[in-house]
């Protein structure tokens, strides 16, 4: 006899531990359906964009962006009805500096964390004294930034280098932004003399259309990749694209060599601070055979150029990094940090 009613019971209870089961399964998804159109599956981070950078139109944003990317459980958004529920919240220092938004400050959730994000070289950043105590984590090209995002960077690849680019100039110059204030120009002026320097973009009135950029250059020796203003890792695509992509020899000037080296071989570039004098300088450049040119072009044998172009590679960076940013973490002196 009990060796029936031991069966029965087991599967009343089995009955009632499915049912029990899957009330909790819905209910666990209701809050989700009511949220939005698309239901955002638990473990999902959501990124809040305050402002998109520079314009004031955010591009469309599908929920697979960010894993187009190779970042999965990412979703970025700039509904700022989200702003209670963000896991973080993303300002574009721009934006800020000339004040076409405001922090939320009065709506901010306890504990929600707020990322500052600025490509810009210190020199060229204002107002940072009003965001002391504020925000959480930092995404810069800075290395030692919460969310370190370069320019570029060097990358294993396959297959054979392309073959270089003929020559049929020396050096090249493309720049718009031309102050005498600029170290880049003084060092400019001194160069010209001694060096045969062809100068395009708007500061000499002889702009390159986008697709006329890099053949232009690919025809000369020498780009001088320098930054507008010389600052811990700011590093552009003025040595990633201009130069390296367009298969001519950077002559770097910007942070120290020791910088450069962090992200590419010794021998890909000239660093104007291995000379003496400018004088010098121009007299390798001029005086450089081919042998010892093409040994600047080795990296090509086992590298590619990769670079970060869309903000939303970049803030999808933030969820790739999420398990291991430090929680506890304000900026109080961020003007102080980035200004060094
Ligand atoms: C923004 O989010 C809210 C809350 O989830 C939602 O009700 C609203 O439809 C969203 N707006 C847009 C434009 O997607
Ligand atoms: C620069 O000067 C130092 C000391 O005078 C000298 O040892 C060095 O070789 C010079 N560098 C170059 C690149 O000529
Ligand atoms: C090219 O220049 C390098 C470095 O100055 C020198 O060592 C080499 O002998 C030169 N090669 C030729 C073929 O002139």
């Amino acid at each position: 006899m009990s060796g029936v009613t031991v069966p029965r019971s087991f599967r009343l209870w089995w009955a009632w531990a499915g049912a029990a089961l899957l009330v909790a399964l819905w209910l666990l998804w209701l809050p989700w359906w009511g949220a939005g159109e698309v239901p955002v599956p638990r473990g999902t981070l959501t990124i809040l964009i305050w402002h998109w950078p520079f314009v004031s139109q955010s591009p469309e944003l599908p929920s697979d962006t960010c894993a187009r990317y190779g970042v999965p459980h990412c979703r970025l958004s700039t509904n700022r009805s989200l702003l209670a529920s963000a896991d973080a919240v993303v300002f574009h220092h721009r934006e800020l500096q000339n004040r076409r938004t405001q922090l939320p400050l009065a709506k901010r959730p306890p504990g929600q964390p707020w990322v500052w994000v600025s490509l810009e070289s210190p020199t060229y950043t204002h107002g940072l004294n009003r965001f002391q105590g504020i925000f959480n984590w930092v995404l810069s090209y800075r290395h030692d930034s919460d969310i370190f995002v370069p320019y570029g960077r060097l990358e294993p690849c396959e297959g054979p280098a392309p073959p270089l680019p003929a020559k049929n100039g020396v050096a090249v110059w493309v720049v718009s932004n031309f102050h005498e204030t600029q170290r880049r120009v003084q060092l400019y002026r001194e160069l010209a003399p001694h060096l045969p320097v062809d100068v395009f973009g708007q500061a000499n009135r002889r702009p390159l259309c986008g697709n006329c950029l890099l053949p232009t250059i690919a025809r000369y020796r020498f780009y001088l990749a320098f930054e507008n203003s010389q600052h811990t890792d700011y590093i552009t695509e003025k040595l990633w694209h201009n130069a390296l992509t367009a298969g001519t020899v950077p002559v770097v000037l910007g942070p120290p060599r020791a910088t450069y080296e962090a992200f590419v071989p010794p021998d890909a570039f000239v660093h104007v601070d291995d000379f003496n004098s400018t004088r010098e300088l121009a007299a390798f450049l001029v005086g450089m055979n081919e042998t010892q040119y093409r040994s600047y072009f080795t990296w090509r044998e086992r590298f590619c150029v990769r670079r970060f172009k869309t903000w939303e590679e970049r803030f999808c960076a933030i969820c790739a990094r999420y398990p291991h940013l430090p929680r506890d973490q304000v900026y109080q002196d961020l003007q102080g940090w980035f200004q060094t």
